[in-house]
């Protein structure tokens, strides 16, 4: 019986740390970085990608719009830049998983713009 113990304390002791690398493994990037870098895509990307990501001087950056491009192209581009065109790299602002968490972001989730309501657009003094 004691050996028994003995067995399960020794297992125990194996399981729980590996546990816990499970969970920082699969972890995703806090909440405070991902807010970061939306920040940073709203503030700067959408000089040149348009607000709510529509296109400007760059393409529009919507999941329809970038369906050919492989997540890891997409991270290199805003990683790296594009050589000899208007895009910049980003890789002394946004950190790798900044750019990854951006990546995917733009290729999943649509760009919708605000809805704004009529009573809201009175309120500032635009006549609907
Ligand atoms: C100074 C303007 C500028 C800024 C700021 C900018 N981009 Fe770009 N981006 C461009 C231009 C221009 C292109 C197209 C380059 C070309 O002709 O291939 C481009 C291309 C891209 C592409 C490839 C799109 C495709 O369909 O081929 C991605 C992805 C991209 N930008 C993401 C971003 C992200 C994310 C940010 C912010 C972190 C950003 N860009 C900031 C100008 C900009």
């Amino acid at each position: 019986m004691k050996q028994f113990f003995k067995t399960i304390f020794t297992l125990s002791l194996l399981i729980i740390p590996l546990s816990l690398f499970a969970v920082e493994t699969s972890s995703t990037l806090p909440e405070r970085l991902k807010t970061r870098a939306l920040a940073v895509l709203n503030d700067d990307c959408a000089n040149c990608h348009g607000l709510y990501r529509m296109g400007g001087l760059g393409p529009a950056l919507t999941p329809e719009k970038l369906r050919q491009l492989p997540l890891e192209t997409i991270a290199l581009i805003i990683q790296e830049g594009i050589p000899g065109k208007f895009m910049p790299p980003w890789k002394a602002v946004l950190s790798r998983q900044e750019i990854d968490f951006l990546a995917q972001y733009i290729k999943s989730t649509p760009a919708t713009p605000p809805q704004i309501k009529r009573i809201q657009i009175r309120k500032v003094g635009i006549k609907p």
